[in-house]
């Protein structure tokens, strides 16, 4: 695996790749990889011929009160896991390296990132949007990977790669899980063992929702009300929102009807968790 932290190589060693007629696939990261992480690396090698990963915490997408300085960086063991994973080139690059001084534009996608994650984390999307934006051009892949756990951003990265006409396919892989149901994060890290034990009913309550809605219910507001009362009684968290939104254009829903997600964020302390599960009606 070779680690490439200047961009004008990056962009070097992909072009020769394409001229060779290689298929390039493309996994961006904030690092602390997990499971959740490795499974898109591995779809990635089996699908494409050349697999990039880039490992970048994005400042640009923090907020000033959230946790940039604190997020996990374990370098080495990153590399040992992605080069282990198949990964063909680990692109980690410096914060100069993708901002440099003067640095002035970026990427907003409306609407859909106003609700959801978006109310709580202003601009968390535009500084996501614009990272992507700029890795796709730095690393110019045939297909991007992005995980369903951060369901919000792969429809805002969606409607970016389609409205921007970036030449790339978006495949959305599902959310992998701990044994216990909760689903992986890097963040984890951050929990007590009590509040890692409580994380699970998260996705509890989700599958309860997900159940409830198959076997006839059609009120959502009740599905809504079903999952904060049991966070609220069986967890310490405090609930940002838990939504039901059509999932492809995280629309609020009328009825309950087509591709269900429902959707929460949750906080442990300072520690933001979020989950979602999705449901298809009819
Ligand atoms: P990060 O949180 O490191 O996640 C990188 C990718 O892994 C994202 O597409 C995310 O949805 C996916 N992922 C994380 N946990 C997962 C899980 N348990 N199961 C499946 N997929 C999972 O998301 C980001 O980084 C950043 O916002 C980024 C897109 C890299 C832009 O900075």
């Amino acid at each position: 695996m070779r680690v490439i932290r200047s961009v004008k190589t990056m962009q070097r060693l992909v072009s020769q790749a394409r001229r060779q007629g290689k298929r390039v696939g493309f996994v961006p990261t904030m690092g602390a990889l997990h499971e959740g992480h490795l499974s898109l690396m591995r779809r990635c090698r089996r699908e494409n011929d050349l697999t990039v990963v880039s490992i970048f915490v994005n400042p640009a997408q923090f907020g000033p009160t959230e946790d940039f300085k604190a997020y996990p960086r374990p370098v080495k063991a990153d590399q040992r896991l992605a080069g282990k994973a198949g990964v063909d080139i680990l692109f980690y690059p410096s914060d100069k390296e993708m901002y440099p001084d003067p640095y002035r534009t970026y990427i907003e996608v409306e609407k859909m990132t106003e609700n959801l994650c978006g109310k709580f984390r202003p601009g968390h999307f535009k500084g996501v949007a614009t990272v992507v934006g700029k890795l796709l051009n730095i690393v110019q892949p045939d297909v991007l990977y992005l995980g369903q756990k951060d369901a919000q951003q792969a429809v805002v990265l969606k409607q970016m790669v389609r409205d921007l006409n970036f030449p790339v396919t978006v495949k959305v892989c599902p959310i992998v899980r701990g044994p216990d149901g909760a689903a992986l994060s890097s963040r984890n890290v951050y929990l007590t063992p009590q509040e890692r034990r409580q994380a699970a009913v998260l996705f509890r309550s989700l599958q309860e929702a997900k159940e409830k809605i198959q076997s006839g219910e059609r009120s959502l507001a009740a599905v809504v009300q079903g999952i904060r009362r049991r966070i609220l009684k069986e967890t310490s968290g405090k609930i940002d929102y838990v939504a039901c939104v059509n999932a492809q254009t995280l629309e609020p829903l009328s009825c309950v009807d087509g591709k269900i997600l429902i959707a929460l964020a949750v906080r442990f302390g300072s520690t933001r968790l979020i989950d979602n599960i999705l449901v298809q009606v009819r």
